[in-house]
């Protein structure tokens, strides 16, 4: 096994052998999920909590498919109900949690930084299901394995990632997953979501959807993060639909077989219009949500698999 890591905190640790094997049992894992009995007994009597700070539909749901169908005993904790409203901190809630032993423990939080500061207080393997705009490492895996699946390769493809990549931890980790896999990455939108310091990251900016999405091989679209703007960094909704929302007559730049991605929750009539989303020819955004069952379900089996492998070892 190349897959050495204890926790899952980003893509930045990870090589390309270890991207790769992730991929490669995902790819089995998505076989059993298609097939008729969807139980194994892969995390038997291992205890699982998702503890999400920030709202999450697809996500906090997938992570609690996959632990099932590896029977795991799954439990959410609803932050909006813990003693973290009473003002109890995230270390505190940690430990407290720790004590109860569980094996896995899968966290989304606000702040960038805090799953990792999290990761060094608990003895049981950690996985970042988002961290402010830092990194969000399973998206960026089951995107990966979405072009992959789709495109018969992860490498030599040119791909474009629009929108509000500023706020975005999903462009974050795709940037760094889809670099280190040997991809050409562009980067496309208004001057005011570009990230300062992004021409130095490997890839190419652009800030007009036509000549960003010139002959690329995947479009890849980000919603407008609202929730982590502070100030107005569009002129309006509409403007901004004219220029950068995605649909047929700016896609009509990529490639004929260029395919659209989108990691939801979507606003149709925003980033991308609803025809073009829905377009089962181009868009493969329903793969995306089944493809994060599947590598859910590979990350958490090969962080145990490190974990039995090393017993009694102090996760740092
Ligand atoms: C993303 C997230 O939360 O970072 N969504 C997701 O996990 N599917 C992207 C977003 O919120 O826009």
């Amino acid at each position: 096994m190349t897959f050495r890591a204890t926790h899952l905190l980003g893509i930045e640790g990870l090589g390309q052998d270890e991207i790769q094997e992730i991929l490669d049992l995902a790819d089995q894992y998505v076989d059993f999920n298609r097939g008729p009995v969807k139980h194994s007994d892969r995390l038997g009597g291992r205890t699982q909590i998702n503890m999400f700070f920030e709202a999450s539909t697809r996500t906090q749901a997938s992570f609690e498919i996959a632990g099932k169908r590896l029977g795991a005993d799954v439990m959410n904790m609803g932050v909006q109900a813990s003693s973290v409203k009473k003002g109890e901190t995230l270390i505190d809630t940690a430990l407290t949690l720790n004590a109860m032993r569980p094996d896995l423990l899968v966290v989304r939080h606000p702040h960038s930084g805090a799953v990792a500061l999290l990761a060094q207080k608990v003895n049981c393997a950690v996985l970042n299901a988002g961290d402010g705009r830092h990194e969000h490492p399973t998206q960026a895996l089951l995107d990966a394995l979405t072009i992959r699946r789709s495109k018969g390769r992860l490498h030599r493809l040119s791909i474009a990632i629009c929108g509000d990549i500023a706020h975005s931890r999903v462009a974050r980790s795709n940037i760094l997953l889809l670099g280190r896999m040997e991809n050409r990455v562009r980067l496309v939108g208004p001057p005011t979501l570009m990230p300062s310091g992004a021409q130095d990251w490997g890839v190419e900016v652009f800030d007009d959807m036509s000549e960003g999405l010139r002959d690329v091989d995947v479009v890849m679209m980000l919603r407008l993060q609202k929730e982590r703007m502070d100030g107005a960094f569009i002129p309006s909704e509409r403007e901004y639909y004219h220029r950068y929302g995605l649909d047929a007559e700016k896609l009509a730049h990529a490639k004929p077989d260029a395919i659209v991605m989108h990691p939801g929750p979507m606003n149709r009539g925003v980033e991308i219009d609803g025809t073009l989303a829905d377009d089962i020819n181009r868009s493969v955004i329903q793969d995306q949500v089944e493809m994060g069952v599947a590598v859910r379900m590979a990350a958490m089996d090969l962080l145990m698999r490190n974990r039995e492998a090393r017993p009694g070892a102090i996760y740092a």
